[in-house]
């Protein structure tokens, strides 16, 4: 059976579209989905770059400020594309396509939402606007996409603390880093069919168990464990699952 695919589409650098070739790399036949094709609406994006050395086709949006939305829809048609997935993408979607794809569009955005996002934030604006709160916590969230800039229901939010002497680089690497740890793994629970978007608009199940204490993210750990962590939030782990089988088999009455 064939996996679903993805669109990524990135503006600038393409660090968390390598996060996600890496992951389902990583994966292996473990992977969900298949990213089939990268756009971006400016042709000098790396992300374009990094998608033709992973083999993937590499698109240009053409790119007025609110680009044709049958043409974009058009574009993703030809790809077949299940699920797509903003990495950076600056411009707003357009509602046709936004439309076409509610439960299907995922976007990650570099702070808690709704307090630090919407039209103009993106960039060191968004860690600027931490700072200058006073917020002690910062942290990507997760989300699906709709009509509006950073405003489709949270999927996944994790913690990153705003450090003493912190300025809006320092910041930015240190949720950046979070990012390239979750967003992956929401992709592959979306792309698995795992999570959904209900038409109540609400996401089903949460990402993270309930009874999960996530802590926020430590810098002293180094990627491999804050990534165990992660998935440990998500999932029962296997020792307590098997606990509860072998509860359940001597449980069973003969
Ligand atoms: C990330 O901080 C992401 O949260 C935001 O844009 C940035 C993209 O960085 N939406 P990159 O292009 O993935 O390196």
């Amino acid at each position: 059976m064939s996996r679903p695919r993805i669109a990524v589409l990135a503006s600038g650098g393409g660090s968390n579209l390598q996060a996600l070739i890496d992951h389902f790399q990583a994966l292996g036949d473990g992977r969900a989905a298949d990213i089939v094709l990268v756009a971006s609406n400016k042709s000098d994006a790396g992300a374009l770059g990094r998608a033709r050395a992973a083999g993937i086709p590499a698109a240009v949006i053409a790119s007025p400020r609110t680009p044709n939305g049958d043409a974009f829809l058009a574009l993703l048609e030809r790809y077949t594309i299940d699920l797509v997935v903003l990495a950076g993408y600056l411009r707003l979607v357009p509602p046709e396509v936004t439309r076409r794809y509610a439960g299907h569009m995922l976007n990650v955005h570099p702070a808690p939402l709704p307090a630090f996002g919407g039209p103009g934030m993106y960039g060191m604006r968004v860690h600027r606007a931490v700072l200058a709160s006073g917020a002690r916590m910062s942290g990507p969230t997760v989300h699906f996409v709709d009509e509006l800039y950073d405003h489709g229901a949270t999927i996944a939010h994790w913690q990153v603390p705003v450090i003493d002497g912190d300025d809006a680089h320092t910041l930015a690497d240190r949720v950046l880093r979070a990012e390239h740890l979750l967003y992956p793994r929401v992709v592959q629970a979306v792309a698995s069919g795992a999570i959904t978007l209900g038409d109540d608009g609400k996401v089903s199940p949460p990402f993270f168990r309930a009874d999960a204490h996530l802590l926020p993210l430590d810098p002293a750990l180094d990627d491999a464990s804050l990534g165990a962590l992660l998935d440990e939030a998500r999932t029962m782990p296997s020792a307590v699952s098997n606990r509860i089988a072998a509860t359940e088999t001597s449980n069973t009455v003969h």
